[in-house]
C-alpha cells in the first residue's frame, strides 16, 4: 500500500480556534480523522504532520522523496501555510525530488489580500486546491487516487 503524506505547515496547529470565520472550527486533529477515512476509502496509509519550522518541512519533502525513489510514494499533499507566499526553499524542495505534490489551501486564497495570490509552490505542484474548507483535504485525497 502506497503512502499519502500530508504536510502542514505553519499555524495549521491552531485550527479551531485560529480565525474561523476563514478556517471553520474543525481542529487539525478532525482534518486527520478525514484523512485517515479518506485514505482507507482510496488504499492509502496516511502519514500527517504538521510544523511550524521551514527547514523541517524541508526534510519532510526530502524523505517524500526517498519514498517516491522507492515506489512506496502516492503523493503529497501540501498546505503550507504562509511560507506558501515566502518560501523559495520549499519550491526548491518539490523540484528537487520529482514528487506528486497538491498543493492545497483551506480558505480561496485568491479572495484574500494580495500577498496571498502568489505561490512559490503552484510553479512546482502538480495541481493547486483553494477555497474548499477543510473538506479540501479529502478532496486532494480522491484527486490523489485518480493521479496513480
Ligand atoms: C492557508 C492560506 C495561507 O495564506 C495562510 O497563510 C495559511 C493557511 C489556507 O489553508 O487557506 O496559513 O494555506
Amino acid at each position: 500500500m502506497k503512502t499519502a503524506l500530508i504536510l502542514n505547515g505553519p499555524n495549521l496547529n491552531l485550527l479551531g480556534t485560529r480565525e474561523p470565520q476563514v478556517y471553520g472550527s474543525q481542529t487539525l486533529a478532525d482534518v486527520e480523522a478525514l484523512c485517515e477515512r479518506a485514505c482507507q476509502t482510496h488504499g492509502f496509509t496516511l502519514d500527517f504532520r504538521q510544523s511550524n519550522h521551514e527547514g523541517t518541512l524541508v526534510d519532510w519533502l526530502h524523505e517524500a522523496g526517498r519514498l517516491h525513489a522507492q515506489g512506496k510514494l502516492a503523493g503529497v499533499i501540501l498546505n503550507a501555510g504562509a511560507y506558501t507566499h515566502t518560501s523559495v526553499a520549499l519550491h526548491d524542495a518539490i523540484k528537487g525530488t520529482g514528487i506528486t505534490l497538491i498543493e492545497l489551501h483551506i480558505s480561496n486564497v485568491h479572495a484574500r489580500e494580495a500577498f496571498r495570490h502568489h505561490s512559490y509552490i503552484s510553479p512546482a505542484a502538480k495541481a493547486v486546491m483553494a477555497g474548499f474548507g477543510v473538506n479540501g483535504y479529502a478532496l486532494a485525497v480522491a484527486a490523489l487516487a485518480g493521479m496513480q
